[in-house]
């Protein structure tokens, strides 16, 4: 979408990578994906041809090496990734450098060797609240302490702000050597009066309610709103729009259950296996949908009596068509749910973009760029 703008990217924990479709949108090399899971770094690969992808276990201390040598001599600028948080224990120091938390560490390994001009880190909007705010506090001294200006969004960013048709909240941790000033979040692109809708995103594609559909199919009609142009540009034909086979118990219940409803609109006796908070739940076609998870199977199109395709759910977490999932139904599920929205990620690697530019032409210093200007002009 924007042209070249010469800034390299190595994605850590990279999955089908919809982080990285962002950064590449937005004029960056993607030199490296990094995962290990098969299906998700087959994916990556289809989708991202001018980028590498390696296999490695991040929690391993060899992995570094790996990529060292998969890099064969290129730098990154940026390092982006989303390692999972499971498994952080608190352990009474200062930064997360002896935390049991493998994964994170790789990131923190990861800058140290590679030193990059910044990096980004998507997490679950729960780890600033992890042990009362220690972990995030623990995260932003080890970056700056290894030299970087660490910014933290004072909230989740909610990508339906961004234009993505979904209520998914994400925090993001982005920090700038020193030098180069502190990283200011993007404005929203989008208000609730104008948020982007399931309907919006998905009224174009066919039911699938009286056949289960094939992995490439033609579209049944021309775009139906802008947001569907937008994801249809590039594409001639319909991938991954196979549908679930449910049993009659699963569609007799869910046709009972109105847009935007749940378990609580069911009469009662109805639907009773599932009654945790999201079961049941019907999307609203004039609102943006829940977060859209591994497939987990509780949430429902807005019309039809089944969950939404794996199209549907790429839809909704903004990937445009052209995009296509690869591996089983499972794991495809998992590459969708686990990603961030490309256009998210896109709106954060512009706001990055445009803070090198401003760095460049000396309209963002920092208290360490200041002190060294003086140096050098002798005062
Ligand atoms: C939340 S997903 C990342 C999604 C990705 N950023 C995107 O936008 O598509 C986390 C990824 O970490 C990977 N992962 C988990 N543990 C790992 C490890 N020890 N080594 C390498 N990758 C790992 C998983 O396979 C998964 O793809």
């Amino acid at each position: 979408m924007s042209n070249n703008n010469n800034l390299t990217v190595l994605d850590l924990f990279c999955g089908c990578g919809g982080l990285s479709q962002g950064f590449i949108d937005a004029g960056y090399n993607v030199l490296l994906g990094v995962d290990f899971d098969k299906a998700a770094l087959t994916t990556y690969k289809k989708n991202h041809k001018n980028s590498d992808v390696l296999f490695a276990d991040l929690s391993n201390a060899e992995s570094m090496e790996e990529i060292e040598k998969k890099l064969n001599g290129k730098n990154a600028d940026v390092i982006i990734g989303g390692p999972p948080c499971q498994g952080f224990s608190l352990t009474g120091s200062r930064n997360i450098n002896d935390t049991r938390n493998k994964l994170y560490l790789a990131v923190v390994k990861a800058v140290k060797k590679f030193e990059p001009k910044a990096f980004l880190i998507e997490n679950v909007p729960g780890i600033v609240t992890l042990y009362n705010g220690v972990v995030k506090q623990q995260i932003i001294n080890t970056f700056e302490d290894m030299g970087y200006n660490v910014t933290v969004s004072a909230k989740p960013l909610l990508a339906a702000d961004y234009g993505v048709p979904q209520m998914r909240k994400r925090m993001f941790f982005i920090g700038f050597k020193q030098g180069l000033g502190y990283f200011e979040f993007p404005k929203a692109t989008h208000t609730p009066e104008n948020y982007i809708t399931c309907g919006d995103a998905i009224s174009d594609l066919q039911s699938r309610e009286e056949e289960l559909g094939q992995e490439v199919d033609s579209y049944i009609m021309p775009p139906q709103s802008p947001y569907q142009e937008f994801t249809r540009k590039d594409s001639e034909r319909l991938y991954n729009h196979v549908a679930t086979k449910h049993t009659e118990y699963v569609k007799w219940v869910i046709s009972q259950v109105p847009e935007g409803g749940n378990y609580k609109d069911l009469p009662p006796g109805v639907g009773d296996s599932r009654k945790f908070n999201e079961a049941w739940t019907r999307y609203h076609s004039g609102m943006p949908s829940r977060t859209i998870d591994t497939g987990h199977r509780n949430h429902f199109h807005y019309k039809y009596n089944r969950v939404p395709t794996i199209r549907e759910n790429a839809r909704l977490q903004s990937f445009r068509d052209d995009f296509i999932f690869l591996g089983t139904r499972t794991q495809q599920n998992r590459q969708v749910g686990n990603a961030v929205p490309p256009l998210l990620s896109y709106n954060l690697a512009v706001a990055i973009n445009q803070h090198f530019e401003d760095v460049k032409t000396g309209k963002i210093r920092d208290e360490y760029q200041k002190q060294l200007l003086l140096e050098i002009n002798g005062i």
